[in-house]
């Protein structure tokens, strides 16, 4: 097998993670979470979205928690723009980077977005552009690459299809989203397969929610293929609003762990990460996720 020897991790928790909280999470605990994602050494981190407040109350607080984070030279900060109001609301909050977000499947797509896959994409033709020409890293994610919770399994045909959509309009990279955790390793490697065929290895990530348990394994079927970019959400946390039951990403300990044992580097202390977890845990009043970040806090106990 020929691993990658680097991997480069995303934390969506701030984002994808907390976007489904129930309970008002304040300001500045975001910001502290931030704070301790880039000190553990993450080199990006997926902040907020400018979506609607109507679909995604906890997210409407996006301005403030950008304008709070200090920032840290060489550090990518991302956020979510489902439309051009929300890019607009994004630009003065200086984005390194923007995610537009886009369904494989059209039930999804109207659940999530309130319209089609292609009404989507001519959504974002324009925002692309301007994001770009504003010097503003452009990402895309595919989402229920290889399951819908509302259609079932998704064909790899739907992924590419996607794929293709987002690089005519000027999407730099994609990520292939099991956004519901049902994914398996061969239909993961055939949804990545899919999104490669218009998409280069370096411009295409994996994005895994961990509602089975395979979300680390569909990484490692990844990394056999050579991707080495990944989206984790610290201690697990989260779930999308628009996909019932689903739970988080893999836990950003438990992927770090199985990477700095395969001897990966990610560039991240997992002791501060277990802290990072620890303190928006406790903040929730839950236990982590991550089951990495319980052995290692068991073990300092
Ligand atoms: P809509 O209701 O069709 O929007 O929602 P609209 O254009 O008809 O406007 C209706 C109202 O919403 C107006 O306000 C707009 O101003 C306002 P009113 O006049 O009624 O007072 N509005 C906005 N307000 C703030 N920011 C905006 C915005 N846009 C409109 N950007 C829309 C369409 C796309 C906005 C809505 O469906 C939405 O916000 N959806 C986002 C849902 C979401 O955030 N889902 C979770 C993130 S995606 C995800 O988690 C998947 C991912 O992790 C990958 C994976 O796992 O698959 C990325
Ligand atoms: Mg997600």
């Amino acid at each position: 097998m020929n691993f990658p020897t680097r991997v480069k991790l995303v934390d969506v928790g701030p984002r994808d993670g907390l976007q489904n909280e129930k309970q008002h999470v304040p300001v500045a605990i975001k910001i502290e979470l931030v704070h301790r994602l880039q000190a553990a050494g993450l080199k990006e981190i997926e902040v907020t979205s400018f979506v609607s407040p109507k679909w995604v109350p906890q997210m409407a607080d996006n301005a403030q928690v950008m304008a709070g984070i200090a920032r840290v030279p060489g550090i990518r900060y991302s956020v979510l723009t489902p439309n051009l109001q929300g890019l607009q609301a994004a630009l003065p909050c200086r984005p390194d980077e923007i995610v537009v977000f886009a369904a494989a499947s059209q039930t999804f797509s109207q659940k999530n977005t309130n319209c089609s896959i292609e009404e989507s994409i001519e959504r974002f033709a324009p925002m692309v552009q301007t994001a770009r020409d504003a010097g503003i890293y452009v990402r895309g994610a595919l989402s229920c690459a290889v399951g819908c919770p509302f259609e079932g399994d998704v064909p790899p045909a739907s992924v590419e299809r996607l794929a293709l959509m987002m690089k005519q309009i000027g999407v730099q990279h994609v990520g292939v989203a099991d956004t519901i955790g049902v994914g398996t390793p061969r239909k993961i490697q055939a949804a990545m397969q899919a999104a490669l065929k218009h998409y280069d290895l370096n411009d295409v990530s994996g994005h895994f929610h961990d509602t089975y348990g395979q979300a680390l394994a569909n990484t490692l079927a990844s990394l056999e293929m050579g991707v080495w970019q990944f989206d984790a959400s610290v201690a697990g946390l989260g779930g999308c609003p628009y996909a019932k039951g689903a739970t988080g990403n893999v836990a950003t300990e438990d992927l770090v762990y199985m990477l700095h044992g395969m001897g990966i580097e990610t560039g991240i202390d997992l002791d501060k990460l277990v802290d990072a977890g620890t303190f928006i845990s406790d903040h929730l009043q839950r236990k982590s996720n991550s089951r990495v970040a319980t052995a290692l806090l068991n073990k300092r106990a």
